[in-house]
């Protein structure tokens, strides 16, 4: 058995090779390099077992895995995921009327032998369905940096709990090409290129029994050109590590995966196999000759599941990290390549939001004053109208008092003329009534 130590002692007794020392003895504690030296154990101590221990932490873990499917309604998105776990996850059918793209996550929990797995597919409920189709990466794109936001809020909490965490960032993007034979549609490579830095894309051919055998290799090819005329960049198997390069490397050349997906058995030989019946045939969706289905079954799951793990995590999430990070200030080093400090980088931040907060606070205050102004002005205005008013209305009333006391005097004389006249008329009659009396008595006389 051999052992590594790690030296950090630069004492006399140390048997190897030192390196990196300084000429300053003040400072060759500090500067001593680490060093390594090989020894043997007599006997076995026990360490071999950590493999062993991490995967039985990992397994009593569980895991999680992230697809998002992005293809257009009714491509074969809920069949292909059925036909790939080997179960009935919930299917609802979209409409073909959604104003938008919407995103509609739901999650599965699996067991295979004593492995859990937590499963969440992201279905894009709309996508390709409006006339306009300018934005519908964008919801795409805004539930990927939601997943990644939320992530990185919870590591940068002073208490954080990673290791209960549930982990929603996206593993993988399936991205359903329409099997039309021809080529890639724009909708297709703008979308692929606005999540290529953020997700792990494999392009899959849907529905490949609609396309001849022919045709379909051509198809592909031209897809795969496309894709590097335009700069997207899909996810590559890894082939760094021996034991899968061979097989990843010629899983490479195959992409995009032109696969089929079936919700139905039918009986081939005495086995029931996954497969699509026509009239002239039956296509099997497990047949290396019919299609693609085996491959991204076993690049998805059985060989690279944990690499798109870590890609997402060490690539995808570090990218975002990064850029939030720089946006809100924080660096690595300083503009003479010095280490910057995080409380530094806190001082100089609190700083600047302070000044912020002021002249946010100056603008507001200037805000309100001249709002004051403006209301003050307004409100003498209305009272100076409302006192011109109330002067025309008196002059008004009084005019109108004028008038009506003129007409009352002219009443009233005009009352006491016909009053005059009536006492006058009066008399008159009185008078000659007594006259006529008389008259009638000398007659009778
Ligand atoms: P929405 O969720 O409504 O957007 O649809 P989807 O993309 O999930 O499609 P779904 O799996 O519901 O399939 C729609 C139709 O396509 C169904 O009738 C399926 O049987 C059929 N279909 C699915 N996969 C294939 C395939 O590989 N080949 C063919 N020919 N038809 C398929
Ligand atoms: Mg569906």
């Amino acid at each position: 058995m051999a052992a590594t130590e790690v030296n950090t002692y630069p004492s006399a007794n140390v048997h190897g090779e030192v390196t990196g020392q300084t000429g300053n003895s003040g400072e060759a504690a500090h500067t001593e390099t680490e060093e390594m030296r090989s020894l043997s154990l007599s006997g076995h101590v026990g360490f071999d077992s950590l493999p062993d221990q991490l995967v039985s932490k990992s397994v009593s873990q569980g895991f999680s895995f992230n697809i998002l499917c992005v293809g257009e309604t009714g491509i074969g998105k809920s069949t292909l995921m059925n036909t790939l776990f080997n179960t009935t996850f919930e299917n609802e059918e979209a409409s073909h009327f959604h104003n938008g793209v919407h995103l509609r996550p739901r999650t599965y929990s699996l067991q295979e032998s004593n492995v859990d797995l937590q499963l969440t597919i992201v279905d894009t409920v709309g996508f390709g369905d409006q006339v306009n189709k300018e934005e519908s990466y964008k919801p795409i794109v805004d539930y990927i940096d939601a997943q990644f936001e939320n992530f990185l809020e919870e590591e940068l909490k002073i208490k954080r709990s990673l290791y209960n965490y549930h982990d929603s960032r996206i593993h993988i993007c399936l991205y359903f090409i329409a099997p039309s034979g021809h080529s890639l549609k724009s909708l297709d490579l703008v979308t692929m290129k606005k999540l290529d830095s953020k997700v792990n894309i494999i392009p899959i051919i849907a529905k490949a029994d609609t396309v001849s055998k022919s045709e379909l290799q051509k198809f592909k090819i031209k897809i795969m050109s496309e894709l590097v005329s335009n700069g997207v960049q899909i996810y590559q198997f890894p082939t760094d590590d021996e034991a899968v390069a061979e097989i990843n490397s010629s899983m490479n050349a195959h992409l995009p995966f032109a696969v089929i997906g079936s919700s139905e058995e039918v009986k081939i030989g005495n086995k029931m196999v996954r497969a699509r019946q026509y009239p002239w045939g039956v296509v099997q969706v497990e047949n290396e000759s019919h299609c693609d289905f085996v491959k991204l079954r076993e690049m998805l799951i059985r060989v690279n599941m944990l690499d798109l793990r870590e890609q997402t995590h060490a690539r995808h999430y570090e990218l975002y990290r990064r850029c939030k990070l720089e946006e809100m200030g924080f660096k690595d080093t300083d503009a003479d390549s010095e280490p910057f400090s995080l409380q530094e980088t806190y001082v100089a931040k609190r700083r600047e939001f302070i000044g912020e907060l002021q002249m946010k606070e100056e603008q507001m205050r200037q805000m309100f004053v001249n709002k004051v102004k403006e209301t003050e002005a307004e409100l003498k205005e209305k009272e100076r109208e409302l006192h011109e008013r109330f002067e025309m209305l008196k002059r008004t009333h009084q005019e109108e008092k004028r008038s009506l006391e003129e007409m009352r005097r002219d009443f009233e004389e005009e009352m006491n003329t016909f009053n005059r006249r009536k006492v006058a008329a009066e008399t008159l009659q009185s008078l000659q009534g007594s006259t006529g009396l008389k008259k009638d008595k000398e007659k009778k006389t």
